[in-house]
């Protein structure tokens, strides 16, 4: 029975029991204590708690559910999937534990000619919780199971609660014995592969609290009512009633895992290690899809990291199945058609969401070649030298420069043996995040770190006299120049220092807004501005380059903002007051912004917001922003009480501390009212234009928005417009119609592409046959050792390698060699198969003997380098020598 007519009959059995037939919800979830959805309950887990009164007394789903926390278990079990669908049946205080049972074995028993899946009723076990007595009097007497079928157990398995303070229960799981082909007698207590568990009836009756593990935690009270809340595995369901061994092997799955099978070359039974890949590529695969098309993309935290592990286990699976092309353009299609009879919707959401997961796999098959081959090298150095674990240098490098992820390190270090200094590790991220730290106070302080010389000049001469509003040059006295190691008498040509001045027109970095640029100018010194801050309340502080002279205290000089500048500067922070007051007109008021940097041509601002803008949204509020500054609106600033701009509406958004009297920035009265100490143009239309240029994650449930103003903006429309010119230009016919000709284009492209691998693939492993086939017997052994050509990549050595490896008759030893003569030295693949290895032949000491000890890997297969390429074919000559001595030789 294929899994689709599972669950329509489920869906059907219950919906002719009065319940109301609810669609999946999507597997993100807004459920704030979850990432995925993770059971069939969760869309109505208010109603179970009586939160929210429920719209109809009884209801039932298939409900797409997701669970990692098992990652590693995927594909070893015969039970454990990332993504699966629950079949439940939910009662809201209407029917419980009686009709509960009743509805369940009904199904499950019926015969299949009548609707039900015919399961025989003498292999169904059941267990219920120690105290139920009720439960097991039922079962007793609505399905006549004899009491050694019905089996007590604890709080352990069988009460049921979401794991995190919600409704909860006793529960009942039916199990089904698949025979004695697939573990011992004895029931679910003594083996749950023999007994599969495919259905679990939970009786809600109590809230729990927090508290750790599964029996941990209090029991707060009972529910408002009783509720029934059940859910049959419904891949548990299939694989019973498909009589295949496991979930990866129902229709589902099974032809992804076939298609991964064959572009891998290998057969699936055949061999322990590569069976569990294959399954993790099936079970991945399917799950990434899923997530994909309820729009999750891969990312580096929360829902998108998930996707983003999922998706790199997938690839790295594939290519330990030594596949080392695309994998997922091959997987991603075949998963699609398994899942449309049931998801109708995959099939008009795939190709938006698949591009994102083939791009993921690109950018992780370029970091995996990189990184692998530093790992490689590291791991043999630390073998070479005796020792049993990485450096947590060596790993922080390779998270640092080469993007690899620290549980791929660990993954991939233990494959080979060899632990990694994971404390070491640690400490080094820990380092670099006080460095960053330390970097960012440096700067606040003006250049330096050491804040009592700039104190010892504020309590000499008082706040400094601070005229950015007004003037955009003072005549100014220097009070202090300050140096990396404290303060200095003089500063000559070329040196970095702080300076501070009696008076100064220069802004100070805050508010979002960068500081001014500008220049000091004495009768013997020219000096730039590089940086203004405020490191002590009162105080400004200028960091600046002298470009001619000598600077000293006492000296006089002209201070002066550069013009251009802070015409900029005003048109980025107006810009940015603009944009805000946009983004609420049209998202609402809950758009408040949480950080905003701006500077001449720039700005950003931060909001909270789920989910990306749609390019729509996006060209609403750059519409509604720019007909601000077309419609002019006057720009103001008035000071008055905090109460008073409180009463005003206006919006406090930093933490500042404010005087008596705050500043109040208007742009067209109530449209846009801040407290701000920035500064701004005089009218709207000043800002030129206002050009979205960018729209992003910052982090969970936090956007970012970035746009370009004044003539930055028109130079970046002018440039698109060049761009598109360009474009043009090079695929003529109607403007309009390029985004479609190109996307043909494209498309034409990566289906050459593919083709282009299959023929290198085939080639290659047409070569495979033929070198198999030119196999030296010494000493009983199949070997074989050849040459490819130069320019050949290490990774297609290696693929040719073990397809020769694998041509090789299986029962006879067979070894194998390939080297290619790349430009910076050869490299060198050996390979060995299962018989030659039990004859006591390893591929990663056959590699170090060829090679005098550079070079490494497993005992099936190694590679190694470091020798120059008109060696080599003298090397591969040694080979058949060195099998002549034997193992140890
Ligand atoms: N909510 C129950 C479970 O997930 C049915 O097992």
């Amino acid at each position: 029975m294929r899994t689709s007519e599972i669950r329509t009959r489920f869906l059907d059995h219950f919906a002719g029991r009065g319940h109301t037939v609810v669609p999946s919800a999507p597997l993100p979830t807004p459920d704030p204590t979850l990432l995925f959805v993770n059971a069939g309950m969760v869309p109505f887990k208010p109603y179970l708690t009586g939160e929210m009164a429920p719209p109809w007394p009884r209801a039932t789903s298939v409900q797409k559910c997701i669970r990692t926390l098992d990652i590693e278990e995927v594909g070893k079990t015969t039970r454990h999937g990332s993504f699966f669908q629950m079949n439940g049946n939910f009662s809201f205080g209407d029917y419980f534990k009686e009709e509960a049972i009743e509805f369940a074995w009904e199904l499950s028993v019926k015969d299949r000619e009548e609707g039900g899946y015919g399961l025989d009723p003498d292999r169904v076990w059941v267990t219920v919780h120690h105290s139920d007595a009720d439960a097991r009097g039922l079962w007793r007497r609505i399905a006549g199971l004899p009491d050694e079928r019905i089996v007590a157990r604890g709080d352990e398995d069988n009460f049921w609660s979401m794991g995190v303070p919600g409704p909860c229960g006793p529960c009942s799981e039916l199990y089904y014995d698949r025979g004695p082909a697939l573990g011992r007698a004895g029931g679910p207590a003594v083996d749950e592969d023999r007994y599969m568990e495919f259905w679990n009836l939970v009786f809600m009756q109590y809230e729990r609290g927090e508290g750790p593990g599964k029996s941990g935690y209090p029991i707060l009270g009972e529910l408002p009512r009783r509720n029934i809340d059940t859910g049959m595995g419904l891949e548990r369901m299939a694989t019973l009633l498909q009589g295949v061994d496991n979930l990866y092997e129902i229709d589902e799955t099974r032809p992804i895992l076939d298609r991964a099978a064959e572009l891998a070359g290998v057969r699936y039974g055949a061999d322990t290690a590569a069976d569990v890949r294959l399954r993790v590529v099936a079970d991945h695969v399917r799950t990434a899809l899923m997530l994909l098309t309820d729009g999750t993309t891969p990312g580096n935290e929360g829902r998108g990291y998930v996707l983003r592990r999922i998706l790199r286990r997938a690839v790295r699976s594939m290519r330990l199945l030594g596949y080392e092309d695309p994998a997922l353009p091959e997987l991603l299609p075949v998963a699609r058609d398994c899942m449309a009879a049931s998801y109708p919707d995959i099939t008009e959401a795939y190709g938006r969401s698949t591009d994102r997961a083939e791009a993921e796999e690109d950018a992780f098959r370029s970091t995996l070649r990189q990184g692998t081959t530093v790992l490689d090298t590291a791991v043999n150095r630390v073998r070479e030298e005796g020792g049993r674990a990485l450096p947590g240098a060596q790993a922080f490098l390779l998270h640092d420069t080469y993007g690899f992820p620290i549980d791929l390190t660990l993954e991939m270090a233990a494959e080979q043996g060899v632990e990694v200094d994971r404390e070491g590790f640690t400490a080094l991220m820990n380092a670099q995040r006080e460095r960053a730290r330390a970097d960012a106070r440096a700067r606040k302080s003006g250049g330096t770190r050491d804040t009592s010389a700039l104190r010892a000049v504020l309590d000499a001469h008082g706040p400094t006299d601070w005229r950015a509003w007004e003037t955009l040059t003072t005549v100014s006295r220097v009070l202090g120049v300050v140096g990396p190691a404290g303060p200095v008498p003089a500063a000559g040509e070329g040196e970095i220092v702080t300076v501070l001045l009696d008076r100064t027109p220069f802004y100070a970095e805050s508010g979002g807004q960068d500081s001014d640029a500008g220049r000091l100018t004495g009768a013997s010194v020219e000096a730039d501005v590089l940086d203004v801050q405020r490191p002590l309340p009162g105080l400004v502080a200028h960091q600046v380059r002298i470009t001619a002279g000598e600077l000293a205290p006492g000296d006089v000089l002209n201070a002066a903002v550069d013009p251009e500048w802070r015409l900029g500067a005003r048109q980025a922070h107006s810009g940015t007051h603009v944009l805000h007051a946009a983004l609420r007109e049209i998202l609402g008021p809950s758009a408040l912004q949480s950080g905003s940097y701006n500077r001449p041509g720039y700005l950003r601002l931060d909001f909270p917001w789920r989910g990306a803008l749609s390019p729509a949204v996006r060209g609403d509020i750059e519409e509604a922003a720019n007909r601000a500054l077309r419609r002019d609106l006057p720009v103001g600033v008035s000071w008055m009480t905090l109460p008073e701009a409180k009463e005003l509406g206006a919006l406090a958004l930093f933490e500042e501390t404010y005087g008596e009297k705050v500043r109040v920035v208007e742009i067209g009265g109530a449209w846009s009212r801040e407290l701000c100490g920035g500064t701004h143009v005089e009218h709207a239309s000043q800002v030129g234009v206002v050009s979205l240029t960018g729209e992003s994650s910052v982090g969970a449930g936090m956007r970012r928005l970035e746009a370009v103003v004044g003539l930055e903006g028109f130079d970046h429309l002018a440039r698109e417009r060049d761009l598109v010119a360009r474009i043009a230009e090079l695929s003529p016919g109607p403007r309009a119609e390029l985004p479609d000709r190109i996307a043909g284009l494209v498309a034409r492209l990566k289906a050459a592409d593919r083709e282009n691998q299959r023929l290198r693939r085939e080639a290659a492993l047409g070569r495979a046959a033929e070198l198999a086939g030119g196999a030296l017997e010494v000493a009983g052994v199949r070997v074989v050792a050849a040459g490819v050509p130069a320019g050949e990549a290490t990774d297609e050595a290696r693929t040719l390698a073990l397809a020769v490896r694998d041509r090789l008759p299986a029962d006879r030893p067979g070894v194998v060699a390939v080297g290619v003569p790349g430009g910076g030295g050869a490299v060198l693949v050996t390979a060995v198969n299962a018989t030659a290895r039990e004859a006591g032949w390893s591929a990663a000491a056959l590699v170090k003997r060829l090679l005098g000890g550079r070079g490494g890997g497993s005992p099936e297969v190694a590679q190694g380098g470091g020798i120059p390429a008109e060696r080599l074919p003298e090397v591969l000559a040694e080979l058949p020598g060195l099998i002549a001595d034997g193992p140890r030789g």
